[in-house]
């Protein structure tokens, strides 16, 4: 868990948007709670990783928690994981 961290703020540290344009979020979508998903999920990988996955609540619901026991992921507070998840069925539903 603490090097999970570690990687966390490093990667965070790292990827400091450097200003582009449409590209800033990696292909994202806007959206609310699109920050938060685009600081959370952008860590440890990109976030086009996550934008050109459509799935429906329930397996993005279980994609965090194989994010979390598999991966590595530092487990998401409330309300966040809730918010992050309604951005992700809102806007990367299985049926875009
Ligand atoms: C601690 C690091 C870490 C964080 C933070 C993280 N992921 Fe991942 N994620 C991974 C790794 C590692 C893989 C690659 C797993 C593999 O392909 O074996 C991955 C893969 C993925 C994939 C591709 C899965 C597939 O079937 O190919 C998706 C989608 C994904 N992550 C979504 C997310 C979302 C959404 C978040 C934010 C809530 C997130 N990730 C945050 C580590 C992380």
């Amino acid at each position: 868990m603490r090097s999970a961290l570690a990687a966390l703020f490093l990667t965070a540290a790292l990827t400091a948007p450097a200003g582009a344009a449409d590209d800033e979020y990696d292909g994202l979508p806007p959206g609310e709670h699109r920050d938060l998903v685009f600081a959370y999920c952008g860590a440890c990988h990109s976030n086009k990783l996550v934008a050109q996955q459509g799935l429906n609540r329930e397996r993005w619901d279980k994609m965090l928690v194989w994010m979390v026991e598999e991966q590595g992921m530092y487990p998401l507070e409330e309300p966040d994981r809730t918010y992050v998840l309604d951005y992700l069925a809102t806007y990367l539903g299985e049926d875009r």
